[in-house]
């Protein structure tokens, strides 16, 4: 699944991914068969994001949700698809706002067919995402997916009214992973076990444990774009800040930063660039005060949430590969 885990974990990555290998090459071929329109460009950028790798999270949450809860049906085939395609439509707007120039290991689209056709394709990605749940004639994947959609939309903006701000809040921050990030993973979460026919009361603690997993799941990233090698990771190193973004182990590393470290931020922030502060004296000072080591514990703190809630189901491979995804999830690199 494009993770790669160092622990011998109960599950690997290799044997969650064999769970569900066949029921994601049914998600690739509704993805590439629903991302046909009659404008080529939409068409090109679609097939170019999709080609282009991502580790497909999200849709294998929804099929492993679904697997727990009672079994993959052709429509749990279409939900996977529904979130994979939303997801790369928020990716395609938010490389468009950030004005991002890699995505996925290459030239982000905005970069290719520039920010007009982006942000067009990206609508049309996500109406199409909305045109086959609407096939469902099913009012409460509707309910989620538009409630969701408003959440993502919401973090982007909170994300912009803090751009360039140096003095966010923990919990600022965590009501922006929340939208940006969790929501749609848990969502997965809940669409995979609702199309399988669960109750309400499964559904909700699904969505519960893919929440905790998300919000670990972002803590991560965060630390990634400090700590990860651009080859691996597919898009550059260092670039939250640079993009005027504080995250949380800068957060926690300015609690504890003197006024001359403090300062060493807030010029990176006014210049939008390493040029005047390296990104290695940023790194030092996130060091200095365990910046990621802390956020590393929040996060794993957020994963035994997670595995405590999964445990409450019985015991199956389904429910042992979610558990070990919530250590792929720390472990990952990419
Ligand atoms: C990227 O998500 C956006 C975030 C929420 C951090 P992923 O890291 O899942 O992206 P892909 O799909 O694997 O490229
Ligand atoms: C994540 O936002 C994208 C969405 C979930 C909309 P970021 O801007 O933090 O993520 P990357 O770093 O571009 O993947
Ligand atoms: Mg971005
Ligand atoms: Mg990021």
């Amino acid at each position: 699944m494009g993770f790669s885990s160092r622990l011998g974990q109960s599950f690997t990555a290799k044997e969650i991914f064999d769970l569900v290998k066949d029921d994601l090459k049914l998600v690739e071929r509704e993805l590439s068969s629903e991302s046909v329109a009659s404008v080529e460009a939409v068409t090109h950028i679609a097939r170019y994001l999709q080609d282009s790798g991502g580790k497909r999270l999200r849709p294998i949450l929804l099929l492993l949700s679904s697997r727990l809860a009672g079994g993959v049906t052709p429509e749990t085939i279409r939900m996977a698809a529904i979130v994979e395609l939303i997801h790369a439509a928020t990716l395609i707007h938010d490389d468009v706002i950030d004005t991002a120039k890699t995505r996925r290991g290459r030239p982000s689209s905005n970069a290719i067919w520039g920010n007009h056709i982006s942000v067009l394709a990206g609508d049309w990605l996500y109406m199409q995402a909305f045109q086959i749940a609407l096939r469902e004639r099913n009012f409460h994947i509707l309910d989620l997916l538009i409630n969701l959609t408003q959440m993502m939309v919401e973090g982007e903006l909170l994300q912009l009214e803090r751009i360039g701000k140096i003095n966010i809040s923990e919990a600022d921050y965590m009501q922006l992973i929340d939208r940006k990030t969790a929501c749609l993973i848990s969502v997965c979460a809940k669409l995979g076990s609702h199309v399988a026919g669960a109750g309400e009361a499964t559904e909700a603690r699904l969505g519960e444990f893919a929440w905790n997993l998300g919000i670990a799941f972002q803590l991560v990233d965060d630390v990634l774009d400090f700590t990860a090698r651009e080859t691996i990771l597919g898009k550059p190193v260092g670039n939250d800040l640079r993009e005027g973004k504080v995250t949380l182990p800068l957060i926690y590393a300015l609690a504890a930063a003197s006024p001359e470290e403090r300062g060493m931020v807030e010029r990176v922030l006014a210049d939008r660039s390493y040029d005047n502060v390296p990104f290695s004296r940023i790194l030092q000072m996130i060091e200095r005060h365990k910046g990621v080591e802390k956020v590393r514990e929040r996060a794993v703190h957020f994963t035994a949430k997670a595995k405590a809630i999964i445990a409450e189901f019985p015991d199956s491979p389904y429910q042992r590969a979610l558990t070990a995804v919530t250590d792929l999830v720390i472990d990952r690199d990419r």
